[in-house]
């Protein structure tokens, strides 16, 4: 068996890192990629809940041959890769908001973060503020109703339109000068985010980011690239259609897509 990575996200959102991951990669790896969406959104689940998903999800990636998982999700990362890698002897790469890039970039000294009200709230959040903007004014929001949105696959739609524009009406009334997209879900209407933010306002991701230190770990694994690079994606929900409308969005090409019952 190749080298082989696993990577998760309670749905859609982790593609965006997944598609930054393969531009990243040139050697040969098999992708192995679930969407939870049976069990999404995260965003406002208990710990114990998140836990337990991705235990299983960990389970399931390894019986893939996974030998490296990425948490493409910020609500499972803060809230719970440190407990994963306690439990798992394979490495796992997280994904934060971007806060240090974002303070590092903002003249203004004033920046916003959207993203899920589990990641705003976790400490290991709070504490990058204050390890990484103490000198910047920071406005934190919920995108509440972004997840759901984008799930559905109608990125253009109208709803979608108004429901970005309601949280962007907040930031810029803010006049920060830089937005972290603290959610990957988020990635995947960020020409939408542009649209309606004021002139001048820089976006910040960590998904290039992510991308690289994958590219890190993958390096230090043990074991010959695969022949070609494959990539297999997981849905614990049975509604495939609108997932195969978001992995074109998101510049990818699935050789399998299938419905799992994790
Ligand atoms: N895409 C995820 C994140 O980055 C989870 C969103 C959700 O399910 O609430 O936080």
């Amino acid at each position: 068996m190749g080298k082989t990575i696993g990577i998760f996200d309670s749905g859609v959102g982790g593609l965006t890192v997944l598609s930054s991951i393969v531009n990243e990669i040139s050697e040969s790896v098999d992708y192995h990629y679930v969407a939870d969406r049976l069990h999404a959104p995260y965003g406002s689940k208990s710990i114990e809940e998140l836990l337990d998903r991705s235990r299983k999800i960990t389970e399931f990636l390894i019986t893939k041959g996974a030998a490296l998982i990425v948490v493409a999700c910020n609500t499972a990362t803060t809230q719970v890769i440190s407990v994963l890698r306690e439990e798992f002897s394979i490495p796992f790469v997280g994904i934060e908001p971007a806060v240090k890039p974002a303070a590092q970039l903002s003249i203004s000294r004033r920046i916003g973060v959207i993203a899920t009200a589990n990641t705003l709230k976790s400490s290991l959040f709070n504490q990058t503020l204050k390890t990484h903007a103490s000198t910047c004014k920071t406005y934190v929001r919920v995108g509440e109703g972004l997840v759901e949105a984008i799930e559905t696959g109608e990125l253009d739609s109208k709803e979608l339109n108004e429901l970005v524009s309601n949280h962007i009406d907040y930031f810029n009334s803010k006049e920060i000068d830089v937005l972290v997209l603290g959610c990957t879900h988020y990635s995947f209407v960020s020409r939408i985010f542009e649209k309606y933010l004021n002139k001048g306002v820089s976006m910040v991701s960590p998904n290039e980011a992510v991308a690289r230190r994958v590219n890190t770990v993958l390096e230090h694994l043990k074991g010959e690239s695969s022949s070609v690079t494959s990539i297999s994606i997981y849905s614990t929900s049975e509604e495939l259609l609108s997932l195969s409308k978001l992995i074109s969005s998101a510049n990818l090409q699935a050789d399998q897509l299938l419905h799992v019952q994790i």
